[in-house]
């Protein structure tokens, strides 16, 4: 049966009037309009209003940069555009202006489902808008139609020996799907500037198609968990990866990859692997080689690898002070870890400065489907505990938990207890939110970055005598 429902005159391509009430138009649909078409319908309307912002504001100044900031990894330094989310410290992350539990009750769920659909979020990122059921269905059909990967893609994988960890294996196949960009063609051919958007929006989903094969493959050949079955196209992405990788048959497991992808797709642009390819798309190289750079930058363990690092750190910890430990015997793992120099895995941000509204979404998922979890608790025992440790020591700016302190345990809960492989799954979400920027980054023609560098030298020059 045809839905009815409200829309604006461009949103629909194929439709036709039905009745009017008021001001509102309802249309009875036969075919949603895609993510592309209405994509098409907002470009020009953008670069009008960017025109009209640079006009306006251009030469305002945002403020001064201090000599502290060049040598402190540029913090706080205003310095990038990007649209599909922004961080405030106290807040924490919007996507398009709309918190995680706003997503959370606004996006198009599946079938007997309350998490969100990563199709919406990634509609939300690319138009800003909340896209309706048949708009995400739409967008689960078009990946699964896209998720085959090439045959040598798939070798150079299966030659990978299973000790290189995974994400060096997914960022070099992310690097190979380049042999069939479209963007990188189209350049070669020649195309105008005002269509770079149209193959890299293609190349984008392309990639985000294709992360699940990638990823189910890595798991499977490095943790030797038998063979990869095929994309189911009536299903959407997270059932997708979740089968891929052998649990596609645990529900709230995927639920939780749907949740997952969700709040770790994006998280404004300054952080590693968003710039590494903002700035690696602007020198138009094709999305699969800004967000393979992308890929490189989250392997780090002050980055994405953190997932990683918190698992191992919470495994070494109860191996010490056993899974029920006393606060006092808490209290003594963190200062013994602080003490020899390292730093509390998952504790402090470099922009937040109160609890990760991301940890707060995956506490409520597990107080939901785990609430007895052992590892759930000794999580939760740590977030009463850490943030007092973490002020005392006087060091960290933010002592509050961040989104990678509670991943790997609710991973390790369903079974997926290869902790090497958790920032591979950070990775897969982190493509949406990439992927969304370089789309609009070369809609709008963003330029080639060049920030300028000093040398320590001219510093001391620049302000001898000031
Ligand atoms: C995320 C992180 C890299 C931010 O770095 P930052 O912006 O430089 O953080 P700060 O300005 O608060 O750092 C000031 C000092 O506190 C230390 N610090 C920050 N977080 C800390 C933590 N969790 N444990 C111990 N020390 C910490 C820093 O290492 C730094 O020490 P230094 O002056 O000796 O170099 C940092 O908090 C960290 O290393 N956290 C642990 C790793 C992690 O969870 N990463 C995932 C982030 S989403």
């Amino acid at each position: 049966m045809a839905s009815l429902r409200v829309l604006s005159r461009s949103q629909f391509r194929a439709s036709a009037p039905c009745f009017s009430r008021g001001s509102l138009r309802f249309y009875a649909s036969a075919k949603p309009q895609t993510l592309k078409e209405r994509l098409a319908e907002l470009i020009p309307k953008e670069i009008e209003n960017v025109k009209a912002i640079k006009a306006e504001h251009g030469k305002k100044a945002f403020g001064q940069v201090t000599v502290d900031q060049v040598y402190g990894g540029m913090r706080g330094l205003p310095a990038l555009l990007w649209d599909g989310s922004v961080l405030d410290a106290e807040e924490g992350i919007r996507f398009r202006g709309k918190t995680i539990p706003e997503c959370q009750a606004l996006l198009p769920k599946a079938p007997g489902g309350s998490e969100p659909l990563p199709e919406g979020l990634f509609w939300l990122l690319l138009t800003g808008e909340v896209p309706t059921e048949a708009q995400a269905k739409s967008l689960s059909e078009d990946w699964a139609a896209r998720a085959t990967l090439p045959e040598f893609v798939e070798e150079i994988i299966d030659r990978c020996p299973p000790t290189l960890h995974p994400m060096s294996q997914f960022s070099m196949a992310v690097t190979a799907l380049n042999h069939d960009s479209a963007f990188a063609k189209a350049y070669q051919e020649g195309i105008s500037k005002k269509e770079y958007w149209g193959p890299t929006f293609e190349d984008s989903m392309d990639l985000i198609a294709k992360l699940p094969n990638i990823a189910g493959r890595i798991y499977r050949n490095v943790f030797g968990s038998g063979k990869l079955p095929a994309i189911d196209k009536t299903k959407d992405y997270s059932y997708n990866l979740a089968n891929l990788l052998g649990f596609g048959d645990k529900e709230a497991f995927v639920e939780l990859l749907r949740l997952y992808i969700t709040i770790h797709s994006d998280h404004e642009g300054g952080n590693v692997s968003a710039h590494t390819g903002k700035l690696v798309g602007s020198a138009l190289s094709d999305p699969f080689l800004a967000f393979g750079a992308s890929l490189n930058g989250l392997a780090g363990p002050l980055h994405g690898l953190a997932n990683q690092e918190v698992l191992l750190w919470l495994m070494k910890m109860k191996s010490q002070v056993g899974e029920n430990p006393s606060d006092e015997k808490v209290k003594e793992y963190i200062w013994s870890t602080l003490n020899s120099g390292q730093v509390v895995p998952g504790y402090g941000h470099a922009v937040l400065r109160k609890t990760d509204p991301r940890y707060t979404a995956q506490r409520e998922f597990a107080q939901k489907h785990l609430p007895d979890d052992p590892m759930f608790k000794l999580v939760g025992k740590i977030y009463n505990i850490a943030p007092d440790v973490l002020l005392e020591a006087g060091k960290a700016k933010n002592p509050w938990p961040n989104v990678d302190a509670h991943s790997g345990v609710l991973l390790t809960y369903y079974g997926l207890t290869q902790m090497q492989f958790y920032t591979v799954l950070f990775g897969v979400s982190r493509a949406f939110g990439v992927a969304a920027q370089l789309i609009w980054d070369r809609a709008l023609g963003a330029p080639l970055e060049r920030p300028k560098s000093y040398s320590s030298e001219a510093i001391k020059k620049m302000f001898a005598n000031k």
